[in-house]
């Protein structure tokens, strides 16, 4: 395992096409509504990806059709979207957005509620998976080490009666999409790889409302909860700097 530290002006990129990121999230957030499909919010995002002048990261990675995955309810991550794929009131919907520019990865992911009203068991979902990232985020400092990040984001989770995936974890990024290390969302505080001042981190919980267990379906992306329950996302690119965490996706 290598793990690659960044300069300052590489963490500088990775802050342009962090903020490219937000903007399609953000665009692609505002047009998620009851009967949109989740083919219509893909095109959403590809538009406003090249209008930023970017490239989408997920396309044609390991031949990933799309540049969002889009999960619904029980699906976890890796949704395709698709235009029979259609959101309804009541739904929950995780929307994960790669971009590359300047030789740079940017990586973000957030779950938003479709309509006005949710469960509030979901609303609970969406608000611990958030909430659980940043914990991730703050224990995210040098002298800390992986564990510790993975034990902040379990801890919070599992006290809230929610679950946390093992099978998918966050990565560090850089000039690859993924690169080293792993970043689980559990772990042991003090085990794990020691963070270094200029690594960059894509941490990013998925939290199911059922048990742990995954299954992917026949498409060979979509991984899904295996007890059928609700899951949520939320995922951040961050630089570990001597100042404490920095996040470059916002
Ligand atoms: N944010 C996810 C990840 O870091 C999405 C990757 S989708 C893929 O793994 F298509 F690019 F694989
Ligand atoms: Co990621």
């Amino acid at each position: 395992m290598s793990i690659v530290c960044k300069s300052a002006s590489e963490i500088d990129k990775m802050r342009r096409s962090g903020h490219i990121v937000r903007q399609v999230l953000e665009a692609t957030r505002e047009a998620v509504a009851p009967g949109v499909s989740t083919m219509d919010l893909e095109r959403v995002a590809e538009r406003k990806i090249r209008d930023l002048g970017a490239k989408p990261a997920f396309k044609g990675y390991y031949d990933y059709p799309c540049v969002l995955c889009t999960s619904v309810n029980d699906e976890i991550v890796h949704g395709i979207p698709s235009a029979r794929r259609m959101l309804k009131a009541g739904d929950i919907v995780s929307i994960d957005c790669g971009v590359v520019l300047d030789g740079y990865y940017g990586d973000s992911a957030i779950t938003v509620p479709v309509g006005d009203t949710i469960t509030p068991e979901l609303q609970k979902l969406l608000e611990v998976t958030r909430e659980s990232l940043f914990r991730g985020i703050e224990a995210a400092r040098v002298g800390n080490t992986i564990g510790d990040v993975g034990a902040a984001v379990q801890q919070l989770v599992e006290a809230n009666g929610f679950s946390v995936v093992r099978e998918f974890v966050g990565h560090g990024i850089g000039t690859r999409l993924h690169e080293d290390p792993q970043i689980p969302n559990y772990g042991t505080p003090g085990h794990g790889p020691k963070l270094r001042d200029g690594m960059v981190l894509a941490i990013e919980p998925m939290v199911n409302v059922g048990g742990p267990g995954t299954r992917v379906l026949d498409d060979k992306w979509t991984a899904v909860t295996e007890d059928g329950s609700y899951s949520a996302h939320f995922e951040h690119c961050i630089a570990v700097t001597r100042n404490g965490p920095v996040i470059l996706t916002e």
